[in-house]
């Protein structure tokens, strides 16, 4: 769902893009259009903005689709500077995006991490890291008795970790999981679809990652020809990072 490419063609009704612009975009792989496994990406205005400064194409391209993501989420969080704010799955990219944005907002971010993953984590700015796995929730009671005010679920444990969230705060879910009524906990459902044109949170994106506020993170850069062998990869877990794929 997202990709980074030069301009070598403009629409008739288009203006303020020109041919060798360089460009990160998100794109849908819905319908006709496809998504971005592709050479030559269609893009309508407003789904996507100059790349970085001082960024590469490849970096570009892992920013995006997480990154509007991780934006969405802090929407949909509704939180406040001081509130507090806790992520599973901070390891992984979107997990990434989402603490690095958070401590920019000001927000106390409690982040897991496998021991082998602490000094990534750390380096995000988190307040706090706890050990991830079934222990998170009790970890972050241990820290925030009452419980957080929303919870990022990246890594997708749902009823493992809800316990972390106070009565009446957020709980975020990544992959549609409408959660289980508890405790006047609003559930949200975390939908990058519906930001196909978000041109304004791009160019948010963009000044973070030339501020240094979010850091691109390439796993490895592979030529397409070798797409399934990094979709194996991926699903095996442990990757760091995205693939990205050349053509
Ligand atoms: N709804 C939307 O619009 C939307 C948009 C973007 C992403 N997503 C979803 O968000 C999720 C995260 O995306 P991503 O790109 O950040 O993936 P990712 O890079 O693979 O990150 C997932 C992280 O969660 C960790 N994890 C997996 N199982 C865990 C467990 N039981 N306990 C603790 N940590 C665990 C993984 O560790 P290991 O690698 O060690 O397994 C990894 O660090 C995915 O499910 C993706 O589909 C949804």
């Amino acid at each position: 769902m997202d990709a980074a490419g030069v301009i070598d063609e403009v629409g008739p009704d288009v203006t303020g893009w020109s041919v060798g612009d360089e460009v990160m975009a998100i794109a849908l792989p819905l319908s006709t259009h496809g998504g971005a496994y592709v050479q030559e990406l269609v893009a309508p205005v407003g789904s996507f903005t100059r790349v970085p400064r001082g960024t590469s194409l490849l970096a570009a391209s892992t920013v995006p689709m997480n990154g509007l993501t991780a934006l969405q989420i802090l929407s949909l969080a509704g939180l406040s500077r001081g509130d507090t704010l806790a992520v599973t799955g901070a390891a992984g990219l979107l997990g990434n995006y989402v603490v690095q944005l958070a401590v920019a907002a000001g927000l106390t971010v409690i982040a897991d991490a496998a021991p082998a993953d602490e000094a990534l984590v750390r380096s995000l700015g988190p307040a706090h890291i706890v050990p991830r796995g079934d222990g998170f929730a009790a970890a972050v009671r241990e820290l925030v008795p009452g419980g957080v005010d929303a919870l990022a679920d990246a890594a997708v444990q749902r009823s493992v970790v809800v316990d972390a969230v106070r009565d009446g705060g957020v709980f975020l879910d990544v992959r549609g999981w409408s959660g289980d009524g508890s405790r006047g906990i609003r559930f949200e459902q975390v939908a990058v679809f519906s930001e196909y044109r978000s041109f304004d949170k791009l160019e948010q994106l963009r000044h973070a990652v030339e501020s240094g506020t979010l850091t691109p993170r390439v796993a490895e850069v592979l030529p397409a020809s070798r797409a399934a062998e990094a979709h194996e990869r991926l699903e095996a877990g442990g990757t760091r990072g995205r693939f990205v794929l050349t053509w």
